[in-house]
């Protein structure tokens, strides 16, 4: 057998580099071979995705779902003869209950009024909208996207903590503009909340409710990170943070440190923002600090216009992997 020397050289150096380097166990133990490994594993989430993955069982979504998802995106037909594929005897099996009586003319936009009597401009909102997600954390072309979407759907898009941006205005669908311990695009160069240039974005027409943001399930303890690479010039004005450089949510925010005060913030956005309904959102880790929340209501007499609550099972723009692999779960750090 005669070896190809353009094929034998180049792995005698690879073979060589592999046997002598000190960083990689595998690839010194088994030059070149070893490598395999590597496009193994970048072939892992394809052959998931292809060939193992089962129809029914894909975390968040289904391969079933996400195909259901498609099918209607592309205006086609949904309705097809099926015997379900679902193990209805699991548990938990979530289904639709079935009447003797169902409604004969069911509301198939199903919409609440948001906003209290200490809200001068309620909004309408759709029992179903599109969660905070950050301009930052997505593309311009996810957030446009999305702000299409719930233009044409007639529900709302969370404009997430990383600021109302061009992208969010430009289509023309309902935002509720959040707020996080950040502040962006109403911080001052402190990174204090500035209520001059809160006023003056939340007085956009397509703000119709604003929020803010105590914490997210994904990420207990911690206020997120986007990365120094990710923040371009843009990302960085529509933030109010400079350029390249790593974009912090603190833990905590500074605008308020007790329940009360964080109310009256609360009120003071709200009338900053021109009487829109204002919320707050949080994932409940201490069952004592929701009563401290609804006593601090009690006493002070404000009341936000509606409540987020945050699943541990959510996502995030950006937090330390040890999280989304559930160490935290595991170990406990309490629950949410
Ligand atoms: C890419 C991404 C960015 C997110 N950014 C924010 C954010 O800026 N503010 C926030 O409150 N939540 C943020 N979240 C959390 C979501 O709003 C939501 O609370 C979470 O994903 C749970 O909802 P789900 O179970 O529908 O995914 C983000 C989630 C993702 C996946």
């Amino acid at each position: 057998m005669v070896l190809d020397p353009a094929f034998t050289i180049p792995a005698l150096a690879v073979a060589a580099y592999d046997w002598f380097q000190s960083s990689w166990t595998i690839t010194r133990n088994y030059p070149v071979a070893g490598r395999l490994r590597w496009l193994a594993l970048s072939l892992r989430p394809f052959i998931r995705a292809y060939a193992v993955e089962d129809d029914t069982h894909g975390t968040p979504y289904s391969y079933a779902a996400r195909q259901l998802i498609k099918t209607r995106s592309h205006g086609l037909a949904d309705t097809i003869p099926f015997g379900t594929e679902l193990d209805v005897y699991e548990d938990p099996h979530h289904w639709i209950s079935h009447s003797m009586a169902p409604e004969r003319e069911p509301d198939l936009s199903p919409r609440i009024t948001v906003g209290n009597e200490q809200s001068s401009k309620p909004y309408s909102a759709s029992i179903l909208n599109i969660s905070a997600m950050s301009f930052g954390a997505l593309s311009a072309n996810a957030v446009k996207a999305m702000n299409i979407g719930a233009r044409d759907g007639g529900f709302y898009q969370d404009t997430g903590e990383g600021g109302l941006s061009r992208h969010h205005l430009e289509n023309g669908g309902d935002l509720v503009w959040e707020i996080g311990s950040g502040y962006f695009g109403a911080r001052d160069k402190d990174g204090k909340f500035d209520p001059e240039k809160f006023r003056d974005k939340a007085a956009n027409e397509a703000v119709k409710m604003t929020e803010i943001k105590i914490s997210q399930g994904a990420k207990p303890g911690h206020g997120g990170m986007l990365l120094g690479s990710k923040v371009t010039p843009e990302i960085a004005e529509v933030r109010g943070v400079p350029v390249y450089e790593n974009c912090l949510s603190p833990r905590g925010h500074s605008a308020f440190s007790t329940p009360a005060q964080m109310l009256e913030f609360a009120a003071s956005m709200r009338e900053l923002s021109g009487g829109k309904p204002v919320g707050i959102k949080f994932c409940v880790g201490q069952p004592h600090e929701p009563f401290a929340l609804v006593k601090a209501m009690l006493t002070t007499g404000i009341y936000p216009d509606f409540i987020v609550i945050d699943g541990a099972e959510g996502g995030t723009g950006a937090a330390p992997l040890s999280l989304p692999i559930g160490l935290v779960c595991r170990f406990g750090t309490g629950w949410c």
